[in-house]
């Protein structure tokens, strides 16, 4: 071929690359407005709810993230793994975008247990139809959830009542009725029942796809650990370090995050895990190899915070503004290379 040709031929192939790439667009446009200005959190409200729980430490806020996620994963995962599922809106929003196949959701507290096991037991329905006929006070919810030696389905049913009756959706010991709630209505504040009765209806349509494990999130993740088309959404408790914010949350608060650490060094699929900022998450995350990012959300009392990201590689996360760790090399236990974080600012 002639160079004159060669030459031709090399434009057609550039302009024909040019038109046709999409135009690069900013990977978290709910996150970051432009890149001069701090990263803003996410605004909860655009993210849809499709989780019946209020749940304390729910990461609705991640959602954005956590659809990038997946949606740029190579290749595309067929199961995802929530060892901690607790209100589940990351599970539920992964079936509902079609992210994922299938789902296995595991949460060891009986109560929120008992709603994931009726939704895939058939029951949503049920449930649909009990919250829309329930006539709400003070009087009728503590003479149902005073009842003992129920079903799986009517304990599911008590766990919603306290969810949305209770301060600040909690079930751990020492919670109680919601005094004043939004707008001085009290226990009414967060029962919508139409809203709630309609999210039951919409667990049906994804409920084949889900499966619901009572148990040890820990032991899920040594099953899963040697299949690499499944990834996991790790959301512990924050209890790291003898915090104590996830100890007045969660009935089941106690956990051996260093053990978490060591297990996921020995998983062979992509994993994310959202942690609180402290440094002793960040020492576990050095010791055994795993890169760090920073994220924004507004806590419950509208207060800008930042969370930790944690994950294999992460530098997907890097086209945003994100805040980075500190300059750090570090030598983890196990045979591996030097590996250098950036700079939280
Ligand atoms: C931070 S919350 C998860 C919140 C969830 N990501 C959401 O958006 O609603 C942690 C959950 O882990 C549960 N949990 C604690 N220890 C567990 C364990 N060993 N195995 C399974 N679940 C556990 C707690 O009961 C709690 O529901």
């Amino acid at each position: 071929m002639s160079n004159w040709k060669l030459l031709r031929l090399t434009k057609q192939l550039k302009d024909h690359f040019e038109m046709s790439s999409p135009k690069q667009q900013t990977l978290f446009p709910d996150l970051y407005e432009d890149k001069t200005s701090l990263p803003k959190p996410v605004n909860v409200a655009s993210v849809p709810q499709r989780s019946p729980f209020r749940y304390p430490g729910g990461k609705t806020w991640f959602v954005p993230v956590f659809r990038d996620w997946l949606r740029n994963h190579y290749p595309k995962p067929e199961i995802l793994i929530e060892p901690f599922v607790g209100g589940g809106i990351i599970s539920l929003t992964a079936l509902f975008e079609n992210l994922v196949s299938h789902v296995v959701m595991v949460e060891i507290d009986e109560d929120i247990a008992a709603v994931w096991q009726s939704v895939v037991d058939g029951h949503a329905e049920w449930l649909a139809k009990k919250i829309l006929d329930f006539d709400l006070n003070k009087k009728t919810v503590i003479h149902e959830i005073s009842k003992t030696d129920v079903s799986t389905k009517e304990k599911a049913f008590q766990t919603i009542l306290k969810n949305r009756t209770f301060h600040g959706g909690i079930l751990a010991e020492g919670s109680g009725f919601l005094k004043h709630g939004e707008n001085g209505k009290g226990i009414h504040s967060r029962w919508y029942p139409a809203t709630l009765s309609k999210r039951f209806e919409n667990l049906k349509l994804v409920a084949d796809r889900i499966k619901f494990r009572q148990e040890d999130g820990l032991n899920v993740i040594r099953e899963y650990s040697h299949r690499d088309d499944v990834v996991f959404f790790i959301d512990p408790p924050y209890t790291a370090g003898g915090k104590k914010a996830g100890k007045r949350l969660y009935r089941h608060f106690d956990l051996d995050h260093e053990r978490l650490f060591a297990i996921f060094e020995t998983v062979k699929g992509d994993f994310l895990m959202t942690y609180d900022n402290a440094d002793e998450v960040k020492t576990m995350a050095r010791k055994h190899g795993f890169q760090m990012r920073l994220v924004p959300m507004k806590n419950t009392h509208h207060a800008t915070m930042k969370e930790l990201v944690i994950g294999k590689d992460l530098k997907w996360m890097d086209r945003h503004p994100a805040v980075h760790e500190p300059v750090a090399e570090y030598k983890p236990t196990s045979m591996r290379k030097k590996v250098t974080t950036r700079r939280c600012t």
